[in-house]
């Protein structure tokens, strides 16, 4: 049996877009270049449309799946079109039946990732696109496209540590199967795309505020499947261990003192023939 998380996203379909930048021009440049040769793409986890919409006004011809009724309604209010309610594991289409089709920030939510990219392999022509996290290079200190050495701040490990923590002490642990960005790396590995475009290499710079706000607001999925008095209370817990951390200094070890976050987004295009999802 598969497992998905994705419906949980019909709750956080109204704020989904205020929460996530639109598609950056690096990207759709990325994307409508390695796919120049295409004209029919499935948007596999179409969402918003936050792709389906630019790429339909480049000229492509696409048809969204999603899992998630409303997320599909925002995708239609935008003026997407072909969208069907579908789970990306049984794709409701014959082989070969796309020139091309692209998974975007979907893959870190489905556990077994490898039956979906199987699914991608037998819809698909000619080439299967996936835009990928680089996590590792965001955590590390490698120098980036703008000669900058910056990593992402420790403070996001830390914060979602504690919220954990705090769930399971409030006795609603983090369900085991959910994984964040462990997919993504586990792809590249198990199945080397046959190229790896580089998209994007830059720092955001947040405050930590804005860092709990995003919590308040449960924008993640993750953040969703505890009531909301629970919720509140971890918020709270969080903003007081916060309010320590500033109280205690230089002499505190935790990274939630800082106030200015540095976030580094490395983002790359991956881009497989679908005969190489095709396995087994
Ligand atoms: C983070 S959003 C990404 C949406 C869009 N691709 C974007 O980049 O904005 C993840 C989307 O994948 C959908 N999803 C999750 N699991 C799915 C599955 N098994 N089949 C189809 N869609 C799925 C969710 O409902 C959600 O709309």
């Amino acid at each position: 049996m598969t497992t998905t998380i994705g419906a949980e996203f019909d709750s956080i379909s109204e704020i989904y877009d205020s929460t996530r930048r639109a598609a950056t021009e690096a990207e759709l440049k990325a994307v409508s270049s390695e796919l120049s040769e295409c004209r029919t793409i499935l948007d596999i986890g179409v969402g918003t449309g936050r792709f389906a919409k630019p790429l339909s006004d480049l000229g492509f011809e696409i048809v969204g799946i999603d899992i998630s009724r409303k997320m599909m309604s925002k995708a239609r209010q935008k003026g997407v079109e072909n969208l069907i309610l579908a789970d990306a594991h049984n794709i409701p289409f014959k082989d070969r039946s796309f020139d091309a089709s692209i998974i975007i920030h979907v893959l870190h939510l489905i556990p077994d990732w490898l039956n979906v990219a199987r699914e991608m392999g037998r819809v698909t022509k000619n080439k299967v696109a996936a835009l990928l996290r680089n996590r590792q290079r965001e955590w590390n200190n490698a120098t980036n496209v703008s000669g900058n050495s910056s990593a992402t701040s420790p403070v996001f490990p830390e914060l979602w540590t504690r919220y954990a923590q705090l769930r399971e002490e409030m006795g609603y642990p983090i369900r085991r199967n959910r994984r964040m960005w462990q997919n993504e790396e586990e792809i590249r590995s198990k199945l080397p795309p046959m190229k790896l475009v580089k998209v994007s290499d830059e720092v955001v710079v947040m405050n930590i505020s804005d860092l709990i706000t995003r919590f308040q607001q449960r924008i993640y999925p993750m953040l969703q499947d505890i009531p909301i008095d629970v919720h509140n209370k971890i918020i709270q817990k969080l903003l007081s261990s916060i309010a320590n951390a500033d109280h205690n200094g230089k002499e505190t070890t935790s990274t939630l003192r800082e106030k200015q976050i540095e976030r580094r987004i490395v983002e790359e295009l991956a881009i497989w023939r679908p005969d190489q999802l095709r396995l087994g």
